[in-house]
């Protein structure tokens, strides 16, 4: 079957169609209209603006996908659009869009909770390359976006336990955060990646917020607070930056790992997944899959074009989500469908 998948809960306007079935899955086309330039000029996404860019930009982006896969959208058997969480005029863009096409052709509309994308976002083949899916339940999940820092217990496709999340900032919220301290531009996360790269990680010592807490709750703003403090006395040379950068980024992956680590000892699962946009840190990459892969543990990480926002992970949540649902009454419902901009993920559906 084809699935359209259609993103826009924050500053990246995104259309993907996945050709799909239980056995195995392909990425027709995956295109993302980025608005970082945009919102680069304000140091953070403006909301008024990212609504405007994606109504702009959603229906060329349309036009597109179906015109390079040599496409109808009467060839399209469902469509999968995200309903939050996320900023509520950018979804509403995506969502009323959705509705639209849905309504037109006669076609089921499968509302997505975001996160959920990223959590499947590790399945996804390189565009144009058929994979098989295949992986067993229960696995260990850490969504590491913007917006959110949170640790799953994957049960089943309608099972997913959240053991902790952050009670502050995301971590890529707290590298967006750190970077505008450095005077580094936003977004932080790349850029942090690699001054820390050149500098020394050991320089400044910065607090691993909650590490002693015994449970799986996280929390970033302090950190950030304890990397302004440090800065205030500095010279601000490059060596500092890039020596701050390197703390900060293993404050972050130190916490991150711990926590993991804790659940994996609660339950021990043999797959740990880590996605969203801070999955793109090649470091935390490196010392997850150095730590769990030692115990046997497989790492699974999504391929860098799948750890930001996009649809194909939209579309892949989509799937399951029609594949799982015994009344796929879902389909008549469309049009009573709104926006949820405060959606969180549940334990059982
Ligand atoms: O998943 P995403 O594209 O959007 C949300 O759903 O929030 O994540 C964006 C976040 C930003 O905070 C960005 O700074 C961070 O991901 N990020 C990174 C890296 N690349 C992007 N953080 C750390 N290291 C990276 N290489
Ligand atoms: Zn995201």
């Amino acid at each position: 079957m084809k699935v359209l998948g259609i993103e826009t809960s924050c500053d990246e306007t995104a259309v993907a169609i996945l050709e799909i079935d239980t056995s195995g899955l392909r990425v027709l086309s995956n295109l993302i209209n980025s608005q970082v330039k945009i919102h680069s000029q304000y140091g953070g996404v403006v909301p008024e603006v990212a609504a405007r860019q994606h109504s702009h930009n959603l229906i060329p982006l349309l036009e597109h996908a179906l015109a390079a896969t040599k496409l109808e959208i009467g060839d399209i058997d469902i469509i999968a659009a995200t309903q939050g969480p996320g900023l509520a005029g950018s979804l509403m863009v995506g969502l009323e869009t959705a509705k639209t096409l849905a309504w037109s052709h006669n076609l089921p509309l499968i509302p997505i909770n975001h996160l959920l994308g990223h959590l499947w976002s590790w399945l996804l083949p390189t565009p144009e390359k058929r994979e098989s899916i295949n992986f067993d339940f229960p696995f260990l999940s850490l969504i590491v976006s913007g917006g959110h820092t949170e640790l799953v217990l994957v049960k089943s496709f309608k099972d997913h336990e959240i053991l902790g999340q952050t009670l502050d900032d995301a971590a890529g919220e707290a590298f967006d955060k750190v970077a505008k301290v450095l005077n580094l531009g936003y977004p932080g996360g790349p850029v942090i990646a690699e001054r820390a790269d050149l500098g020394d990680a050991s320089r400044f010592e910065l607090p691993r917020p909650m590490i002693d807490s015994n449970n799986f709750s996280f929390s970033f703003s302090g950190l950030k607070t304890a990397v302004l403090y440090s800065w205030w006395d500095l010279k601000k040379t490059e060596q500092d930056i890039n020596d701050m950068a390197a703390s900060f980024q293993k404050a972050v992956i130190d916490v991150l790992l711990y926590k993991t680590k804790l659940a994996l000892k609660k339950y021990p699962v043999s797959l740990v997944t880590i996605s969203g946009g801070v999955s793109a840190n090649l470091s935390l990459r490196q010392h997850l899959s150095d730590e769990f892969e030692k115990d046997k543990v497989k790492v699974a990480v999504p391929q860098l074009v799948y750890t930001g926002d996009n649809a194909a992970m939209i579309a892949l949540a989509g799937y399951f989500e029609w594949l799982n649902t015994k009344s796929k009454k879902i389909a008549d419902k469309h049009l009573a469908l709104s926006i949820k901009p405060n959606l969180k993920l549940k334990a059982k559906s």
